[in-house]
């Protein structure tokens, strides 16, 4: 990696603003190779350098993802001129990552949501050659019967004539049901189920391969992943809802 700003680099960490760094790093907080370093300008490569803050060693990573709970009312969008955007949820430090949403779930479904700043991962996770699952649990206003789970099974083709892979439905009792999907259609599974007279009335996204939503964030809550989640992403168990 090519040498950067100190503070950039620091910046780029998330750990804080461009200003407060400069501060700390001023105020002798900032270790090189541990040697304290004031300059806020000094160019390192972090990739081939230590630097430690406050002496703790910073482990340098570019590329970021973070599994978030979208509550209903935001937009999967990285702006908008009118109304809240998921990345309006994030404290100010992680805005400057660059992170957008890995795919999107509409304005009134709730869930999980991958952000990241990694364009390649997002592809992968979004190309129907990776398959990766998605499982959804929807309110919907009627119960689903056995005619229904054979009709998903088969493929349901929606009443636009657009056709769907073969997914899978299971019922959760009367207006509750699991759906789980490998394709990203628009607003698929509510049209899925409106096509066989079950509209859904609240929808939310459980998992997306093997990685499921930590029910303990909360509306809005985020957590930073690692490399064992996310590989989690790419295994599956279709079918076995
Ligand atoms: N299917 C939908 O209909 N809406 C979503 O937000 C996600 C999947």
């Amino acid at each position: 990696m090519a040498q950067q700003r100190l503070d950039k680099v620091l910046a780029d960490l998330g750990i804080g603003t461009r200003k407060e760094l400069r501060e700390r790093i001023r105020a002798g907080g900032v270790r090189i190779d541990g040697v304290v370093c004031t300059k806020p300008e000094q160019k390192v490569d972090p990739e081939l350098q230590r630097i430690a803050l406050d002496d703790r060693e910073l482990c340098y990573k570019s590329l970021r993802y973070f599994m978030l709970d979208k509550p209903t009312g935001v937009l999967t969008a990285t702006e908008d001129r009118s109304q809240p955007t998921v990345l309006d949820l994030l404290p100010a430090e992680l805005r400057r990552l660059g992170l957008f949403p890995v795919g999107r779930l509409d304005k009134d479904t709730s869930g999980l949501l991958i952000l990241t700043n990694d364009g390649e991962f997002a592809h992968r996770v979004l190309s129907p050659k990776s398959c990766v699952e998605k499982r959804y649990y929807a309110n919907i206003d009627g119960e689903v019967d056995e005619a229904d789970i054979a009709a998903f099974a088969a493929g349901i083709r929606l009443r636009d004539g657009t056709e769907c892979l073969p997914a899978g439905l299971e019922s959760a009792g009367p207006g509750k049901c699991f759906v789980t999907v490998r394709e990203g259609k628009y607003h698929q599974v509510k049209r899925m189920l409106a096509s066989r007279g079950k509209p859904v009335i609240a929808l939310r996204r459980l998992a997306i391969g093997n990685l499921s939503l930590d029910e303990s964030l909360g509306p809005g809550g985020l957590h930073e992943l690692d490399e064992t989640d996310l590989c989690k992403l790419f295994t599956m168990d279709f079918g076995e809802n």
